[in-house]
């Protein structure tokens, strides 16, 4: 039985939610894990009209009777996980079971404190994050100095463990940024306030999964930010801090790579970033802040403005090619309704070279201007098709293109937020 990793193909925010939600509510899914990241992410689901927003949990939460794992490799805010967890009480949605790894590292207050100076010290290089202390609990993690959840279940190794982090932090935060010192009694009180409720949460979720697996469950990994965020393979340094592309998958979980089944990489039919860093397709003209308003890119974590662009081939068949895709989600084609021609981004010009493939240095990324072809619109509401013969013919068009250039075949196609609003273009 499957195991389905579903992650983002551009820069985050192609509707993974979305797809997750799509999968775990047509066939029965018995876990639904998140791998990596934390609370930086943003994950929308529309059922029956009503929105929700997960972050730290798997939106597979919200799907009964699946069981929602926050595996190894992701980095737990307990601050961060209980409102979450409570937002969701509050508004009387049944929550299955939630299994949180013993080894996953925790985000203390102060990484977030971390990310906010370190980002203002960059000044104008800055990264742009979300500020919710992902890279510096991730660098602790590297560094060896990291706190994980099961130190919180034993107070004199936490005591000890909180010691050895802030040693340099604290020189760091006082003596190059300026700042108050962070006072390691106060970060152990903070953990351990939440060591009593996590704790029946807590388990190896390595041998959970792997023994689901065995067992012919299905388990669906939700990949959460995307592969050009990725700290090896996209655009470094305005990354995240962990591996969102399939390979991640396997150390965030301990599941090994010869049980993945399908590889989905979600994307939208055209392009957006948060944050900083190099984009070829990105627009600034009337265009892009068509695409911005109709698309209501607006950051569901923190409320930014997304950048906005067209469809950038090279990146699909980049992650296509860095993840394994055995099949794309394309999101999001309703929003070029509006559009009379439509350009995508075929290969890039680098000083007067063109490149069909990502070029290999990112001073290349950066001077990459986009080669473009145009596509006909198709002049009319596609947010009532059901299926995809129901699609205009030159959208077909267009899906088919994109699908021809990117490297994978296209398993669906969404043309509105909601459940029902996906259509099937291969079964
Ligand atoms: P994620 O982070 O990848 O889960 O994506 P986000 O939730 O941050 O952003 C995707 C946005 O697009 C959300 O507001 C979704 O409700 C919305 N969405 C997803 N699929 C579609 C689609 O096919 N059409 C439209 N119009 N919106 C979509
Ligand atoms: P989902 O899962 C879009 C971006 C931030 C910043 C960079 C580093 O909703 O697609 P971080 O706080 O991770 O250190 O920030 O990564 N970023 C995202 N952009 N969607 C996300 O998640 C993102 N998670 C992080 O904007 O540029
Ligand atoms: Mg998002």
């Amino acid at each position: 039985m499957p195991a389905i990793v579903v992650l983002g193909a551009q820069w985050g925010d192609e509707g993974k939610g979305k797809a997750t939600d799509l999968l775990a509510t047509s066939d029965p899914i018995d876990y639904v894990v998140r791998t990596s990241g934390g609370h930086n992410a943003g994950h929308t689901i529309v059922i029956d009209g009503e929105k929700f927003a997960t972050h730290l949990l798997p939106s597979g939460i919200l799907t009964p009777g699946a069981t929602s794992v926050i595996a190894n490799g992701v980095v737990v805010s307990p601050e961060a996980l209980f409102e979450e967890l409570d937002a969701l009480l509050e508004r009387g949605v049944e929550i299955g079971g939630l299994v949180v790894s013993a080894n996953a590292h925790v985000i203390a207050s102060y990484h977030g404190v971390v990310d906010k100076v370190s980002e203002r010290f960059l000044g104008k290089n800055k990264i742009g994050t979300t500020g919710r202390g992902i890279g510096p609990a991730y660098a602790d993690k590297i560094n060896r100095v990291g706190i994980r959840v099961a130190d919180l279940f034993d107070e004199g190794i936490l005591r000890e463990k909180v010691d050895a982090a802030l040693e340099v932090r604290n020189q760091l935060l006082t003596k190059v940024y300026n700042r108050r010192g962070v006072e390691a009694e106060a970060v152990v009180e903070e953990l351990l306030s939440y060591a009593e409720r996590l704790r029946p949460m807590v388990a190896d979720t390595s041998l959970l999964l792997n023994r689901a697996l065995d067992e012919g469950c299905t388990v669906l990994f939700e990949g959460a930010q995307a592969t050009m965020l990725d700290v090896d393979h996209g655009t470094y340094p305005f990354v995240t801090s962990s591996n969102p592309i399939a390979g991640g998958v396997c150390t965030g979980a301990g599941v090994g790579p010869t049980r993945i089944d399908r590889v989905i990489g979600v994307i939208k039919a055209y392009t957006t970033r948060v944050g900083s860093g190099p984009f070829p397709t990105e627009l600034f003209d009337d265009d892009g802040e068509r695409l911005q308003r109709i698309g209501g890119e607006i950051g569901v974590s923190t409320g930014r403005t997304r950048r906005c662009g067209w469809y950038d081939a090279v990146v699909a068949r980049y992650s296509a090619r860095v993840n394994g895709l055995t099949e794309f989600f394309l999101t999001k084609l309703d929003v070029l309704d509006h559009w009379d021609r439509i350009p995508v981004c075929v290969a890039y010009e680098i000083d007067g070279v063109r490149h069909d493939e990502m070029p290999m240095t990112q001073t290349e990324f950066h001077h990459a201007r986009p080669v473009y072809e145009f596509f006909d619109g198709w002049g009319g509401d596609i947010s009532g098709c059901r299926s995809f013969a129901d699609l205009p013919k030159n959208a077909q068009v267009y899906v088919h293109a994109l699908e021809e250039m990117s490297g994978a075949k296209f398993w669906g196609v969404g043309v509105g937020p909601g459940r029902e609003q996906t259509l099937v273009v291969h079964p």
